[in-house]
């Protein structure tokens, strides 16, 4: 392993930011060594709260990427700024780590893969839930056969999403949040994709919306899309945070961290619990980014593989970007997606 660090950047201190500094700072590999954000002294809080008081403060991008310190920077303002700032970094060359979604429109997106793809930057898309322990559980027992060949999944994303909520301010907007899918459902597609097997190929993308039916006028897009595979994202429930994972298989059924595998467990007369951290927390303090920013490092230092990288994420998206265009229309939406 090598013992070269480093040097971490992070565009856009907010809420999320706090976790990528944390981090950066935990992580052996990395240091802190700049952050930037539209206000000063938002940089400067995300900065000293993780003790990175030499670090470079900015408002402006430009200076991080002349930085010669810097040589990762994580993306963390809305969405609807990710593409610029990536395309802008990788052409400097600098690695990413690109907070979801990718952006707010599919030639964006191809956009982006380009100007990774001719830097040769490694990427990281933060799908954090890929370092959850429920779901690498259940990517493990799917992988080891427990359950046979999966036959039906489906991934949900409810999480009634309420002011107290910091992206609140733009994420329920068309312009920053873009759809129910795009603003948040992207961790469900995604991890569809993961459990399914991330080369399967899906041709065609059927999706309905429902309109919020509460008294909140901030919706500027319907907050439920169910894409048939089947993703539910629906962010307007009244409930706890919930994602589900359903897996069911020729020999088997995994329900959230429950087991149901005969083959496994002979004899099995109730479904087998898995003792684990589940996914279920809208607050980024429980997810896992420690494990995103070592992969992302490993990708950098050691040519270690790291999903879900751009190339990855770009096929979410193509998947999120139909089921929106199907859920507009009531048609169907054929994939490849045109540019
Ligand atoms: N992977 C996950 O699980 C996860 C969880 C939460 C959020 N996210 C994603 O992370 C991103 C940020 O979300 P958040 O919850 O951290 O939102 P947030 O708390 O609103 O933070 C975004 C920050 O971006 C800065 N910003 C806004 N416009 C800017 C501009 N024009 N130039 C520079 N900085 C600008 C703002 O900083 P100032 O204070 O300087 O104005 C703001 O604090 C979104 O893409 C979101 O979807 C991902």
């Amino acid at each position: 392993m090598s013992e070269i660090i480093l040097g971490a950047a992070i565009f856009g201190a907010g809420w999320v930011a706090g976790e990528h500094a944390k981090a950066y700072q935990k992580c052996k590999r990395t240091r802190l060594v700049a952050v930037g954000s539209r206000k000063l002294e938002s940089a400067r809080a995300c900065a000293e709260k993780v003790g990175a008081s030499d670090a470079l403060i900015t408002t402006d991008f430009e200076e991080i990427l002349q930085h010669p310190g810097v040589d990762v920077i994580s993306i963390c303002t809305p969405p609807d700024l990710h593409a610029d700032l990536a395309i802008r970094a990788a052409k400097a060359g600098k690695h990413l780590c690109i907070e979801k979604p990718l952006a707010l429109d599919w030639d964006s997106c191809l956009a982006m893969q380009s100007a990774v793809r001719e830097s040769g930057v490694k990427s990281v898309v933060s799908f954090v839930l890929h370092w959850n322990p429920s779901l690498v559980t259940t990517k493990n027992l799917v992988e080891r056969g427990a359950i046979g060949t999966p036959s039906y999944i489906e991934v949900d994303y409810w999480h009634g999403q309420q002011k107290w909520y910091p992206q609140y301010a733009w994420g329920l907007t068309k312009a920053q949040g873009g759809s129910s899918l795009l603003s948040a459902g992207c961790h469900a597609v995604d991890a569809l994709r993961w459990f399914a097997g991330n080369d399967n190929a899906v041709v065609e993308v059927s999706a309905m919306q429902a309109p919020h039916r509460g008294d909140n006028p901030d919706w500027e897009f319907p907050p439920t899309t169910v894409l048939i595979c089947k993703v539910a994202s629906i962010l307007d429930c009244v409930m706890p945070y919930q994602f589900n994972v359903d897996i069911i298989g020729t020999k088997g059924t995994l329900r959230d961290n429950q087991v149901w595998s005969p083959e496994l467990f002979p004899g099995q007369t109730d479904w087998a619990t898995i003792p684990t951290v589940l996914p279920n927390s809208g607050d980024v303090t429980h997810h896992p980014f420690d494990g995103q920013i070592q992969a992302l490092a490993a990708a950098i230092l050691d040519g270690a593989s790291c999903l879900p990288d751009l190339d990855d994420a770009i096929k979410t998206h193509e998947l999120i970007f139909a089921a929106d265009q199907s859920a507009a229309t009531g048609q169907p939406v054929k994939l490849p997606l045109e540019t």
